[in-house]
């Protein structure tokens, strides 16, 4: 071990590796599919109120971004004391796990899914449990209360779950924390896609056990359908214990003042979002469609993205696709291989990621069902 070395956990720990952007590739504009961003684009008005905030760019921002914070909690019926700001849902992860997970503790996640979970635990000093998706790609809340030890501090359940697609109802997170009751568990349910399930009865939000008091986190984003990404702002509902542990780790000023008015105006733009939920939706629908007429290999997605079972290694498959132009992932580091994941796009894009389908499986044939 030299000076310069950082902890042993952190020596093999790979950095995150983002979905690839049009900003590295050259020649004609690529199709981003890459990364589950919002492809309509942000409400104008939140356009707007960024250029407004950004005379004000020389005084640090709320803190505690009292207003958005006070318009949250009127929309989903909570306390404003049950929420907190973050710099990203990414940023409220490692605050939980920083939280919550000491050395020598772990926490469950689910695998394949979001690689933050991991990251952030090991960070920590704890260790991630992994537990198996159900054979649809779905997070089994059973399994997941099945690997809790006496060790174990936090559950994660990502609903829906990155990169796979289904998403689990409310009624079976409940029953899974029921289950946990008289452990020292917290439940965090990443809802970071929770705006595009449909029907929402059916996958209704777990904000109703924050409501009702039980050890319960949920994660939002206003990355995904609200189409921020570029500004880093989510939040966390939680009982009010939990969201002052959280603030107290979480550093001053991490949401900064441009993040938070656009949030404030883009949460006010409810035809811009709806909009933008029916739109990826039908891309959705048309773009399973596809996949089911073509016989291949995909999960019932209820997100903004459907991954598919490719013909080859994930990275050789998305490398494939850039070279006609489009940027697809490969989910090998969300722990699922030979999948490529593709965010669902305008009609124009997702043309062009058929036409480019078509030239890759003529070298690298993806599998398909059988009738
Ligand atoms: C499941 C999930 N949770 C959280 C995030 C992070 O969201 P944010 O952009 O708010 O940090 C993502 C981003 O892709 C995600 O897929």
């Amino acid at each position: 071990m030299t000076l310069l070395d950082p902890r042993p956990e952190l020596w093999k720990l790979p950095r995150y590796q983002p979905g690839r952007s049009g900003e590295v590739a050259t020649g004609v504009p690529p199709a981003l599919l890459a990364s589950n961003e919002n492809v309509w684009g942000p409400s104008p008005a939140a356009i707007q109120a960024v250029q407004e905030a950004a005379a004000l760019m020389h005084r640090y921002p709320d803190p505690g971004g009292e207003q958005l914070t006070a318009r949250l909690a009127e929309r989903h019926r909570l306390d404003p004391e049950q929420i907190l700001l973050g710099d990203g849902a990414d940023q409220l992860i490692r605050l939980l796990a920083l939280a919550y997970v000491a050395p020598g503790q772990t926490a469950v996640i689910p695998r394949p899914s979001f690689q933050a979970y991991s990251l952030a635990i090991t960070v920590a000093g704890g260790l991630s449990v992994p537990v198996a998706l159900t054979a649809d790609g779905a997070v089994d809340p059973h399994r997941l209360s099945q690997a809790v030890s006496p060790v174990t501090r936090l559950v994660f359940v990502c609903t829906p779950n990155n990169p796979t697609g289904p998403a689990v109802a409310a009624a079976d997170v409940r029953e899974m924390v029921q289950r946990m009751t008289g452990r020292p568990v917290l439940t965090v349910v990443d809802e970071a896609y929770q705006e595009f399930v449909d029907p929402l009865d059916t996958f209704t939000s777990s904000l109703a056990l924050v409501r009702a008091n039980l050890p319960v986190v949920v994660l939002r984003t206003f990355s995904k359908a609200y189409g921020l990404a570029g500004l880093r702002i989510g939040w966390a509902a939680a009982p009010k214990p939990v969201i002052d542990a959280l603030a107290t780790v979480r550093e001053p000023f991490s949401v900064n003042r441009l993040a938070l008015a656009a949030a404030e105006a883009a949460l006010g733009d409810t035809v811009h979002l709806e909009n933008v939920v029916n739109a990826t939706r039908r891309a959705r629908r048309r773009f399973l469609d596809q996949v089911a007429d073509q016989r291949l290999i995909g999960f019932e997605s209820q997100a903004n993205f459907v991954t598919l079972r490719g013909g080859a290694a994930g990275p050789q498959v998305a490398a494939a696709f850039e070279h006609q132009g489009v940027m697809v992932r490969a989910t090998e580091p969300f722990g699922l291989a030979r999948h490529i994941r593709v965010t669902m796009g305008t009609d124009s894009e997702l043309e062009r990621f058929w036409a480019a389908w078509a030239a890759v499986d003529d070298t690298l044939p993806f599998p398909r069902r059988s009738v």
